[in-house]
């Protein structure tokens, strides 16, 4: 809030234990870096950190906030994307499967892998 910025770090799915405790507690009374052994880095483009660890980072300045009740909801604007070359496909653009992201199921409370792919976006559609 205070520097109008923050990161959005993707962790893949070896680091779901951390990721799970960086969403069950807070920045206000912990250090969830210090408390897991992920290295903080500084963003290049706004004032946020991100986890140096996660392959795929993109780096935002808020442009909204909107209080929904008991959450506040940010609308950013995607200044930069950085991706380890390690995750890139032959193509140069990242990969799905070396990312390797989860989702997680709120209702269930379970998080879930995302699988190989099922299909080319844009030409399925075609068939109707
Ligand atoms: C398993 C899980 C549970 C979460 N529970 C909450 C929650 O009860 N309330 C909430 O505002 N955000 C929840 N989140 C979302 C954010 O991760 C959480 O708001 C954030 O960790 C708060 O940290 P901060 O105070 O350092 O910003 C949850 C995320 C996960 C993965």
């Amino acid at each position: 809030m205070s520097t109008q910025a923050y990161t959005v770090s993707v962790p893949p799915q070896k680091y779901m234990r951390e990721a799970d405790f960086f969403g069950i507690s807070s920045g206000k009374t912990i250090d969830k870096f210090k408390a897991t052994g992920l290295t903080p880095a500084k963003a290049t483009t706004v004032n946020a950190p991100y986890v140096d660890e996660f392959q795929m980072v993109l780096e935002c300045r808020v442009i909204h906030t909107h209080e929904i009740g008991l959450h506040t909801l940010f609308v950013g604007e995607i200044l930069d994307v950085k991706v380890d070359e390690d995750i890139l496909a032959d193509n140069g653009l990242p990969d799905m499967i070396k990312l390797d992201p989860f989702l997680y199921a709120a209702e269930s409370r379970t998080y879930h892998g995302v699988g190989h792919d099922i299909g080319k976006a844009y030409t399925h559609a075609k068939s109707f």
